[in-house]
């Protein structure tokens, strides 16, 4: 279901290739995350005027946000060659040893999804961030006898959407975290003009903040729905993306003014019309879209909670007052009132609240 939505932030086959073909390849480039650029630069430029290989950088934030465009900016900045791995590749100790001893002098290691790593590997990843030296085990059992091992300085470049989820010690030994938010709109609309360069697509700049507005604060989404606006301008128009164009594109696609999508609106509509608001479980509110709870959690979910558009309690999932309006609804009476004193749900439909923990 995720890799066929148009707003997913996760990378799609198709993706792939324009990924590549978009990504900024140089820090100034680089659009947004004004803060995080600043910083970056000086770790970069002040290891390079020292002649050092600069601290090791975690890349923090959300998919489609510019982790992987980044770590292969700062091997470009660098000079070095970038080496790509990721956390589930790493299954094991020697996965790891087979990388790391054959970096070269300065070489830019990559490691996506580094909070999926195979625990063995992450003893073996801190001797070899602090002290360049990795433990080649040599023999079985009792026998078995650690040979230290010289590797070539690198740095490492961590990226992960998920940084609670690291431990203390892997993320002690990161000189620099770069925290990764959300694109503010203005600068998601620089983006969509600059791939439109890039791919050859004409349009105009209240298309392009159309597009951009829709985004869910996310470059890849961006990218996505301005190819998606690209293909409509060529069969029903002359190519040229125009605001109407955009707007009747998107409408086709059913992604909403403010970027929600089919589910999205299915989610806060059942909440709204079958539930009075809620509070209710997940999974009954999941059941009721005839959707798996875990879909509604990690797809739906988290953009709405951002929205401002439901919000989780301990005793459900709740729709905000701004819920109604984007829905065009009006909230009964009683919305707003915790259940089980009396109030009467909106429509009388199911209204089994569970309670299930969140
Ligand atoms: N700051 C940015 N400026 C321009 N394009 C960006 C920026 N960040 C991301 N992109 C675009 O978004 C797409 C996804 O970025 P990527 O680095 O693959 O995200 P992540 O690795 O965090 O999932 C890339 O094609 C890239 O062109
Ligand atoms: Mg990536």
């Amino acid at each position: 279901m995720n890799e066929e939505r148009l707003v997913s932030a996760e990378q799609s086959v198709e993706d792939q290739a324009i990924d590549a073909a978009l990504r900024p390849k140089q820090l100034d480039d680089f659009i947004g995350q004004e803060r995080v650029r600043e910083q970056l630069s000086l770790v970069l430029h002040s290891a390079l005027r020292r002649g050092r290989t600069p601290d090791h950088v975690l890349l923090s934030g959300g998919p489609g946000l510019g982790k992987t465009t980044l770590a292969m900016i700062i091997a470009a900045e660098l000079g070095k060659p970038l080496r790509i791995t990721s956390g589930p590749a790493i299954e094991r100790a020697g996965d790891l040893a087979a990388v790391l001893s054959t970096l070269s002098e300065g070489e830019v290691l990559f490691l996506d999804e580094i909070h999926r790593m195979a625990r063995p590997a992450e003893e073996m990843l801190y001797l070899a961030m602090e002290d360049f030296r990795v433990d080649v085990v040599v023999g079985k059992g009792p026998g078995a006898t650690a040979i230290p091992l010289d590797i070539a300085r690198f740095t490492l470049v961590g990226a992960t959407t998920r940084a609670g989820m690291l431990p203390g010690p892997l993320r002690d030994r990161f000189g620099f975290t770069a925290h990764m938010d959300f694109y503010e709109p203005a600068e998601l609309e620089v983006i969509v003009r600059r791939s439109a360069g890039l791919l050859g697509v004409r349009i105009d700049d209240e298309a392009a903040a159309e597009v951009a507005f829709r985004s869910r604060g996310t470059p890849r989404i961006a990218n996505r729905l301005l190819r998606r606006v690209r293909d409509y301008a060529e069969v029903r128009a002359d190519g040229r993306v125009t605001r109407e164009l955009a707007r009747a594109a998107l409408k086709l696609y059913e992604v909403d003014e403010e970027g929600l999508d089919r589910l999205d609106r299915a989610v806060l509509r059942a909440l709204l019309t079958k539930f009075g608001g809620g509070p209710v479980g997940l999974s009954t509110l999941a059941v009721s879209v005839g959707e798996e709870p875990e879909t509604v959690e990690v797809v739906a979910e988290p953009f709405l909670v951002r929205q401002g558009l439901l919000a989780r309690t301990a005793r459900g999932r709740v729709a905000t007052a701004a819920a109604w309006e984007h829905l065009g609804l009006t909230p009964p009476p009683s919305a707003g009132l915790p259940t089980g004193t009396g109030a009467a749900p909106a429509t009388g439909a199911l209204f089994d609240v569970d309670t299930e923990p969140d």
